[in-house]
């Protein structure tokens, strides 16, 4: 078993690396402009392997068979797939390709991008042997040793690079999945403070929702950025630059506020019942601090914040704490 995952790989850094010249060769200059037209640095295109499949649909199979890879091993990379008409055939073709890498720099696993709007958009290795998405973050092989105070979390390839090229090395993806709590233990190994930069949008939201959760559960600490009026990282910095970075950054949400702040666009706060009924969801949420001088401090600063009285709020408080024990 130990053999077979080393084969694997093995047959992903020969892949890595086909790919890799891909894209500094004539044929992968298309790959290698869409890059830089996205103002990715030859710097980072290095640092990340960034390569390119070609659009002929067999390069790769064909490369990896003169290299001596059997076809079953290519396909049990992921990196071909099989069906009757074609036989084994690339799995990636005409997309930029962004080597996924564990913790020690070994290729687990590639997302390849397409470079127009076609969908799917990306197009990712499947789950293997070597490859488990739930216990890897894209990016956690450079922001290990970068001796921040915090990890960035966002949610893609070009985040990651981005943040990377502003000089924000701490930063990591979640590879396209939710954020697990395998994820979460791995993080909790490098540092105490996570910050969110999800997409500024629906669904970006509710992952960071889902995350604050997640983090909790291994008591990490989350706060959350606004990227306001930009859609994720990528964008932000590429419109704002670093500094404004830097700056949400610092202005990063306690995620407690932020949750609250979702929860609240569904009370009407004009109308005194549903702001009574805001106030209690508030009071039982309080609940989930079992530590007396976390709580008081956060009822508070909730009373502050939301205009209620402390000491109703603190009595709300412990009459919900006594129900639910
Ligand atoms: P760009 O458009 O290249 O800037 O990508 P993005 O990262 O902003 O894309 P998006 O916010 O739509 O998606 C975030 C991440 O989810 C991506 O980096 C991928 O890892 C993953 N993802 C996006 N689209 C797809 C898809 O169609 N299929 C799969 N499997 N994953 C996707
Ligand atoms: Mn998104
Ligand atoms: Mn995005
Ligand atoms: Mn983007
Ligand atoms: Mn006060």
């Amino acid at each position: 078993k130990e053999g077979k995952r080393n084969k694997l790989l093995e047959v992903n850094k020969e892949a890595a690396k086909y790919f890799y010249y891909q894209l500094r060769s004539q044929r992968g200059s298309i790959g290698y402009r869409y890059l830089a037209d996205r103002q990715l640095s030859d710097e980072m295109m290095k640092k990340f392997g960034l390569g390119f499949s070609n659009v002929s649909s067999n390069d790769l199979v064909q490369y990896l068979r003169t290299k001596g890879y059997q076809d079953e091993l290519i396909q049990e990379a992921g990196l071909a797939s099989f069906d009757e008409k074609y036989g084994v055939h690339d799995k990636f073709w005409n997309r930029v390709m962004f080597p996924i890498q564990d913790i020690n720099h070994r290729v687990i696993g590639f997302g390849g991008r397409v470079m127009g709007d076609a969908k799917p958009k990306y197009l990712n290795s499947p789950e293997t042997m070597i490859f488990d998405k739930s216990r890897n973050l894209y990016g956690l092989n450079f922001a290990r040793t970068s001796r921040q105070s915090n990890i960035i979390l966002c949610e893609g390839y070009m985040d990651v690079i981005a943040m990377h090229q502003a000089g924000f090395t701490q930063a990591v993806a979640s590879l396209g999945t939710a954020f697990t709590a395998g994820q979460a233990n791995l993080l909790r190994r490098y540092t105490e403070e996570v910050l969110l930069a999800y997409d500024n949008d629906g669904a970006g939201v509710n992952a960071a929702l889902r995350a604050i959760s997640i983090l909790k559960e291994v008591d990490l600490s989350g706060k959350v950025l606004n990227l306001e009026p930009y859609k994720d990282p990528d964008e932000f910095i590429k419109n704002l630059g670093t500094e404004a970075f830097r700056q949400r950054m610092e202005e990063a949400e306690n995620s407690f506020f932020f949750e609250l702040r979702i929860m609240e666009k569904e009370y009407n706060l004009k109308d005194p019942e549903s702001k009574t009924k805001f106030h209690r969801e508030i009071a039982k949420k309080l609940c989930g601090f079992p530590e007396e001088v976390e709580r008081e401090n956060y009822i508070e600063a909730v009373a502050d914040k939301y205009n209620i009285g402390f000491d109703n709020l603190r009595k709300l408080v412990t009459s919900y704490a006594a129900q639910t024990g």
